[in-house]
């Protein structure tokens, strides 16, 4: 059966006291709605229709997508008179309404609750509150027959007793939709046209409620304020880390670890306390992270090892390769197998092969490094003339003396060396040596000056 989904998005967001539309404020670095955009995806509708209103520009600008039907809600009149901005649109045997604001709802939650909508059927996904204050409640008769919402503000003393709350979560046949839309009124307490009164209806014409709930109340849990974002937010990093858990990852500790992006991990990896990966991290077999480290779009191959307070963006290291503690690895860093980046070290658009060795304080920047070649401490690739980016490149087996400036464009043959201290401001034939500094002069009996009386 054919499958449209609608996501409201069009709400201010008061309460979250921001000048950023409320479905933009992100959950593990992505915006609210564009959770729920991509577990709307999963479920392969033939179209989703998202309703913006405050703030539309802003949110059609960020979220932008081929597959993206946005459909603007230009004033705020409640759930029913948004689903009906998008009726023109809908075309599809069965239409899901998800909330724009609600990003931790499950794939499997909805995959259930589909499973029970039909021609005759209305799915509804509701769920049990300690305190259901301000939800609408789910009104069955007294054989549990689901007859209809309720606002909180519409109910009576005995029916705010209900704990069973209404998600706003739910899928309906989409051929009876604009009938039932057409007929909302805004008679009610808050003066809109709800989206609830749907329910009432149906039932009226002879459908079924059925009703499912989520595994998780969190998966329902929609953020009005900044305490339910940060609530949601936790929510989802213990989420993600169980996943990675699962999966033979051992986080030292799992509250103190986030992931703001797409992991995929071998097994036995380690990571340790305070570590943010962001992005598309791939992280194979038997990796170690230390402490504090920010690992970013980049691929940690078998083995291989990030010390503490390291920084990765963009880059791949190889099996068995190792950097930090304070390594700053930058976009097109590649080291190669077993290769070492110790500490201060940073590294731009730059290939260590393997073996190679930068052990402290050093910039290689668009640079390219032979097997087994080491870079002395201080070593700075002079990559930039204030205008354009020029190539450092070394064969294998080079050896740079400490505090050695290579200024690019310029080429080491394999095996080349430079004494320390040099200003190699020309290429290096294979197996010699460079000096390019002041010959040392020693002045016998040199006298310091003395301080004026
Ligand atoms: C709604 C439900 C209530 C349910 C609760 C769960 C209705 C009438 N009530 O109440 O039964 O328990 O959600 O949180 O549906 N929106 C629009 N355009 C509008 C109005 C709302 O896009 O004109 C969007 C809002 O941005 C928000 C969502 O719809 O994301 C829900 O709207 P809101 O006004 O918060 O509904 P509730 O009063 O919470
Ligand atoms: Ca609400």
């Amino acid at each position: 059966m054919s499958l449209d989904i609608v996501i409201l998005a069009a709400g201010q967001g008061t309460r979250m006291r921001s000048s950023l539309p409320k479905v933009l404020h992100p959950v593990a670095g992505k915006p609210m709605l564009g959770h729920v955009i991509g577990t709307g995806r999963q479920l392969s509708p033939q179209g989703i229709h998202v309703v913006i209103g405050h703030g539309a520009d802003e949110v059609r600008e960020r979220l932008a997508a081929d597959d993206l039907n946005f459909v603007l809600q230009s004033e705020q009149l409640g759930t029913g008179h948004a689903v009906a901005q998008a009726l023109p649109a809908l075309s599809a045997e069965r239409v899901l309404i998800l909330y724009g604001d609600v990003p931790l709802i499950e794939v499997e939650t909805l995959r259930r609750l589909l499973e029970k909508v039909g021609p005759e059927q209305i799915a509804l996904l509701t769920v049990d509150l300690n305190d259901p204050t301000g939800y609408g409640r789910i009104i069955r008769d007294e054989n549990g027959v689901v007859k209809a919402i309720v606002e909180h503000k519409d109910a009576t003393p005995a029916q705010r007793q209900i704990c069973e709350g209404n998600t706003g979560i739910l899928a309906v046949p989409g051929k009876r939709l604009a009938d039932w839309l057409g007929r909302l009124s805004n008679d009610n307490a808050q003066g809109e046209y709800y989206l609830t009164d749907v329910i009432a209806m149906a039932v009226q014409d002879g459908l079924v409620v059925a009703t499912e709930q989520p595994d998780d109340a969190m998966e329902v849990q929609g953020a009005n304020d900044r305490i339910q974002l940060a609530d949601l937010e936790r929510h989802y990093q213990q989420r993600a880390a169980r996943r990675l858990m699962a999966q033979g990852v051992t986080l030292r500790d799992p509250s103190r670890f986030d992931v703001r992006g797409e992991v995929t991990v071998g097994r036995d990896v380690l990571i340790d306390i305070n570590v943010i990966l962001e992005g598309r991290v791939v992280i194979e077999e038997g990796v170690e992270i230390g402490p504090n480290c920010v690992i970013k779009n980049s691929i940690l191959r078998k083995g291989a090892v990030v010390r503490a307070n390291s920084h990765l963006e963009g880059a791949e290291m190889g099996e068995g390769s190792d950097c930090g503690p304070f390594a700053r690895l930058r976009p097109g860093t590649i080291l190669e197998a077993k290769a070492h980046v110790g500490n201060f070290v940073e590294l731009k658009n730059a290939r260590m092969g393997a073996g190679a060795k930068a052990g402290h304080l050093s910039y290689l920047g668009d640079a390219e490094i032979g097997a087994r070649t080491n870079i002395g401490a201080g070593t700075i690739t002079c990559n930039y003339d204030g205008a354009n980016k020029h190539r450092t490149v070394l064969g294998e087996d080079v050896f740079i003396g400490s505090n050695s400036a290579l200024v690019a464009p310029v080429t080491l043959g394999k095996g080349a060396t430079t004494g320390a201290g040099s200003t190699i401001t020309a290429d290096v034939p294979a197996d010699s040596l460079a000096v390019g500094r002041a010959r040392q002069r020693n002045i016998e009996g040199w006298k310091r000056p003395k301080k004026q009386p």
